[in-house]
Order: structure tokens, then sequence, then C-alpha cells
């Protein structure tokens, strides 16, 4: 039986497509649902079209009740029988009550060379800092934000010219390449674990 994949978005879902893309007949493990926290992500239609469900649960009728949110969230999980879970540009900081529950499961792209640049604004503050290289890292995900243990990482160079918006595009191509490399290690791992 293959593992099932959950892939959560906010937005245009570019890495989620890719890692859809990934898990093909022979990957060990198939996507059983893509997830945004708004109806209005790009990345839900763009799911439905490789037919993968689907879920949308907006987090702004939950105002600071970060707890039901996340208990809405683990509903769609469990009833997908999700086995592991991708971050995938899911722009909510998830609390110790979602992680506790997932830890082990869940892995994350984030876009820059940990442990530099957690949190947002990371090509801006490449760029400020005179950094010479960005790039991004696949982890899994523990209590603490973009911190837990480094599966992937790729680096790009930082050109004299480069904008935020110039550096995340030569970016995201990385995170292209190794979000389904990483997800292919992790679930070997994975598999090897439980
Ligand atoms: C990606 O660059 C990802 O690394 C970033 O959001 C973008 C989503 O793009 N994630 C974070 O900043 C998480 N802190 P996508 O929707 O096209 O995959």
């Amino acid at each position: 039986m293959k593992l099932r994949v959950a892939i959560l978005i906010s937005g245009g879902g570019s890495n989620m497509v890719k890692l859809l893309e990934s898990m093909g007949a022979d990957h060990l493990a198939e996507p059983c649902l893509v997830m945004a926290n708004s109806a209005s992500a790009g990345g839900l239609a763009k799911a439905a079209a490789h037919g993968v469900p689907t879920a949308a649960i907006d987090h702004k009728p939950y105002g600071k009740d970060r707890a039901a949110f996340e208990d809405a969230l683990m509903a769609q999980l469990d009833a997908a029988k999700t086995d592991i879970i991708c971050l995938a540009g899911f722009m909510r900081v998830l609390t110790p009550h979602f992680i506790a529950r997932y830890e082990g499961h869940m892995i994350n792209v984030h876009p820059s060379l940990l442990p530099k640049y957690k949190g947002l604004h990371t090509h801006a503050r490449a760029i400020d800092a005179g950094d010479t290289q960005a790039g991004c890292t696949v982890h899994e995900v523990t209590a603490k934000l973009d911190d837990g243990p480094i599966i992937m990482q790729a680096s790009v160079p930082i050109l004299a010219d480069d904008t935020p918006d110039t550096l995340a595009a030569r970016v995201l191509i990385q995170e292209h390449r190794i979000y389904p490399m990483a997800l292919q290690r992790f679930a070997t791992y994975f598999i090897n674990r439980y």
C-alpha cells in the first residue's frame, strides 16, 4: 500500500504541482488531499485538474482561535487517512497543538538556506545582508518555526542586480527540483521508521 500524502498550500501551488507530478506509478507515495486556508488559493484548481481531492478551510472565521482552525484541518487530514503532510507555501504558522500530532510525518519547503532567514522576506534579507548565495531548504517540521532536521538544500548565486523577485524566481526553480527528491527520500525514511 502506498503512503498517503496531503499537501497544504496558500497560493498558486507551483511546488504542490511538482510534488503531484513526481508521484507516479512507481513512487512509494500517492497524493490523497490538497488543502488550502482559503478557497481562492489558485493551486486548488490545479490539484483538481490532477484528479486529487481538495479542501479549503478558511482561517478567517476562526479569528484568534488557532486551535479550532487546526482541528478543522486535522479532521480533513484524518478523513483522508494522511500518512505524510507536505507544507508547500502554506502561510499560516502552525501551533504545537497541530505539530505535536503530526511531528515525524510533516515536511516543509522554505525559501532560504536554513538556519539563515527563518520566517518571512527571506530574499530581501539575504540581499540586504550582502550574501553572495541564497537557496532553499526542505526540512522536517518541528515545534520551532523553520527549524527541523534538514532533508535537502540547494543554493543559487545572488547577482549584483537582483531584486527580491528575481532572486525568488531563481530559488523557486531549485525548490521545484529538490522538493520532489526530498519527498521521495522522506517517504523512504518513513517506511523504515513506522
Ligand atoms: C515558495 O517559495 C515557498 O518556499 C514559500 O512560498 C512559496 C510558495 O510558492 N514558502 C514560505 O515562504 C513558507 N514560509 P508556490 O505556492 O508556488 O509553491
